[in-house]
């Protein structure tokens, strides 16, 4: 069975903390880097309504079971091309845990991405922790290809 996928309304703001706190919690258990989820809910919500992300919903028999968030963006950095720098931006992507491997992900990755093209997209860019094995490979089968690598290293 295939998941509706429908905008985000005012309606589902509840639902959406849920989720924003589930995937943070996600992150925080894959890197230290990451804040607890109910400290940073409200904050990544607000952040997306400011930004006017598109934010589509994902419904099994009418319950929601996940989301994903994205918008045109443009990279400020002079030294690449136009065609590189403009793109649609997915921030966010997150299906239930006993949701997952029924291909809600990848309708909601085929979902934004007709939506940003749309708008005017050409190319489309996410991002995942490295540690985010299951992620990668989603974001991989749907045909992303690795772009830049950010390395991180503490000093003592
Ligand atoms: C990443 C995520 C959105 C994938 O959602 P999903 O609904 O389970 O994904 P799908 O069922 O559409 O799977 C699509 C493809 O991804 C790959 N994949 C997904 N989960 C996988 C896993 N656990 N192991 C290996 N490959 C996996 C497979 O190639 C799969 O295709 P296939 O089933 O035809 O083999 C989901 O695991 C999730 O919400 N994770 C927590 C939040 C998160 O990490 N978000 C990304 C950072 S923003």
């Amino acid at each position: 069975m295939s998941p509706t996928i429908r905008a985000h309304t005012g309606a589902d703001r509840h639902t959406m903390l849920g989720f924003i706190h589930e995937l943070q919690k996600a992150e925080r258990a894959m890197h230290e880097s990451r804040l607890p989820g109910d400290e940073v809910a409200e904050l990544c919500y607000a952040r997306l309504l400011d930004q006017g992300a598109e934010i589509l919903v994902a419904e099994m028999a009418g319950e929601p079971v996940g989301f994903v968030a994205g918008w045109l963006d443009e990279d400020d950095d002079p030294l690449q091309t136009d065609e590189w720098r403009r793109h649609g931006y997915i921030s966010d992507i997150f299906v239930a845990p006993s949701w997952r491997r029924r291909g809600i992900g990848r309708s909601l990755l085929q979902a934004m991405s007709a939506r940003l093209q749309g708008k005017g997209a050409r190319r489309l860019r996410i991002c995942a922790l490295a540690a985010n094995q299951t992620a990668i490979d989603a974001f991989r089968r749907f045909g992303f290809a690795p772009f830049e690598i950010t390395f991180d290293k503490p000093l003592s």
